[in-house]
């Protein structure tokens, strides 16, 4: 019976240590959390990194045993891989070029590059001792780039998707990466190559057909005798998942502890991965300007502001932080009174129960990265809106505003017209508030996590019958 195996870098669940003993928890970020809660059907299987070093063969087979029992199979990264694979070259060329950060961010250097090269064949080895003829193999994201023309190289028996969960960028901003040409020929491995929005479809295949000597035909690319498919599929959530979360009654009891505590203020919701690309700095800058606009608003709002720790070894990562500390610090001393505080911030990751108990409560979700290639956080707000009421602001820049068009939409670099998004949200009539949550519901609802990967694997099936047909 022909399996799927799903590889991505990161598993959905994460490895950590504590006083000599292993312990699993989920992993955070939109491709772990979003895939995580459906993965598990069939005989699917995961293929990737749990997430720290883990040195001792020993602790290897142990970790690989645990993981075993979830239908994860582990690829270990010695700390020399975590540094130049992931972290110097992921983190410090793909992830700031993609997201429009080149001339800031963006750190190329060789011995990286040559680590990313050597650390993709060792997940195509890894998923060589699982395949078999017939499998389907479901690549994710920027970090793995290279791994589909290396598995077709070497079994060109089995159907292969790719899917990038971050923006592709303009033509102008990729071909400034020195090895642009082999991580396109690298993701042309595939027979489907799927995108969150059709700008990046569009963007990928102008890149193709400047830089590679292949013919393209509205989305179909030939590259000698194959045929390749690129299309958009927006990626959904598990909306049920978090309609029923906010109705259980630990989540109950949550939630209305979080409405005493902040029961004479409005409650605006924000939560990120720390992240550049997240416009958290301009997202304070906008509060500040609110203050200083309204000062009628001092202590009526409060931002409760979660940013989750990641990639805290990437010098750009360190610095943000830093900023951040001091901004939310500036603010607040300058605002706060004796009995509020215009931020609470954690810098943490907090339960999903939290979580619901947040999205259930806020009276406005703040969501304003200045690019992101879908953005869930949004969509699991609405899906935990239940009462139909909330108010969803969202940046132009993220994914999810092509389809969650009745949120209010901004530009997170006009901290003017962010701060008046605030302003509206906070006094918008519940007539109104139902009637935009209503078309956002039946949205995310629609389109769910089940929906899209569905239609990915029909449109690969239709992919390889196509290819056939040619042949
Ligand atoms: N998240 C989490 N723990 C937290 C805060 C957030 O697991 O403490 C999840 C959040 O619910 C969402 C994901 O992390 O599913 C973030 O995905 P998103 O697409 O919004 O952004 P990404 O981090 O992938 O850039
Ligand atoms: C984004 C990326 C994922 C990544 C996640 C968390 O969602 O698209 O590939 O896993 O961020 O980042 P991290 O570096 O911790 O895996």
């Amino acid at each position: 019976m022909p399996k799927t195996i799903i590889v991505s870098n990161r598993l959905p669940v994460k490895v950590t240590k504590q006083d000599d003993a292993y312990q699993l928890s989920s992993s955070e970020g939109g491709l772990a959390t979003g895939l995580g809660s459906i993965y598990k059907q069939d005989d699917n299987l995961w293929v990737g990194w749990p997430g720290l070093e883990i040195d001792r063969h020993d602790d290897q087979l142990s970790v690989t045993e645990q993981l075993k029992e979830l239908s994860l199979m582990p690829v270990f990264l010695s700390q020399d891989e975590i540094n130049q694979y992931y972290e110097g070259f992921s983190n410090e060329v793909l992830w700031p070029v993609f997201h429009y950060y080149a001339s800031t961010y963006a750190h190329y250097a060789e011995a990286n590059w040559e680590c990313y090269q050597r650390v993709n064949q060792k997940f195509c080895d890894a998923i060589l001792e699982v395949a078999n003829p017939g499998d389907t193999i479901w690549v994710h994201d920027y970090q793995l780039i290279l791994l589909p023309k290396l598995i077709r190289d070497a079994r060109p028996d089995v159907s292969i998707g790719f899917f990038q969960h971050i923006p592709f960028p303009s033509d102008e901003m990729f071909r400034l990466i020195p090895w642009r040409s082999e991580l396109l020929e690298g993701m042309l491995g595939a027979d489907l190559i799927g995108f969150h929005t059709f700008d990046d479809v569009r963007h990928f295949l102008s890149a193709v057909q400047r830089l590679l000597p292949v013919q393209v035909s509205a989305n179909i690319i030939t590259s000698g005798e194959r045929a390749i498919v690129i299309e958009s599929f927006p990626m959904g959530i598990d909306d049920k998942k978090y309609g029923n979360l906010s109705q259980q009654p630990n989540v109950k009891i949550e939630a209305e502890l979080i409405k005493e505590t902040f029961k004479n203020q409005k409650l605006i919701l924000s939560i990120d991965r720390l992240d550049y690309s997240k416009g958290i700095l301009q997202r304070l800058h906008a509060l500040e300007v609110l203050f200083e606009k309204h000062p009628e608003l001092i202590t009526k709002i409060t931002l409760y502001m979660i940013v989750v720790p990641s990639r805290d070894q990437v010098p750009q990562y360190k610095e943000l932080r830093d900023n951040i500390d001091k901004k939310v610090g500036n603010i607040n001393a300058r605002y706060r009174t004796l009995e509020w505080s215009p931020i609470q911030y954690f810098y943490k990751s907090f339960p999903i129960e939290t979580l619901s108990a947040l999205f259930s409560t806020a009276d406005v979700c703040l969501i304003t990265p200045m690019r992101d290639g879908m953005n869930l956080v949004s969509k699991e707000y609405v899906a935990s809106r239940m009462h139909n009421d909330g108010v969803l602001i969202l940046s132009e820049m993220a994914g999810a505003s092509k389809e969650l068009i009745d949120a209010i939409i901004v530009n997170p670099s006009n901290v003017q017209e962010v701060s008046r998004a605030i302003v509206k949200s906070i006094n918008m009539p519940k007539a109104e508030q139902a009637r935009r949550m209503v078309q956002m519901r039946q949205n995310v609802s629609k389109f769910n996590i089940s929906h899209w990967v569905k239609i990915f694997m029909d449109r690969l099936s239709e992919v390889k019958q196509m290819q056939r047909s040619m042949q």
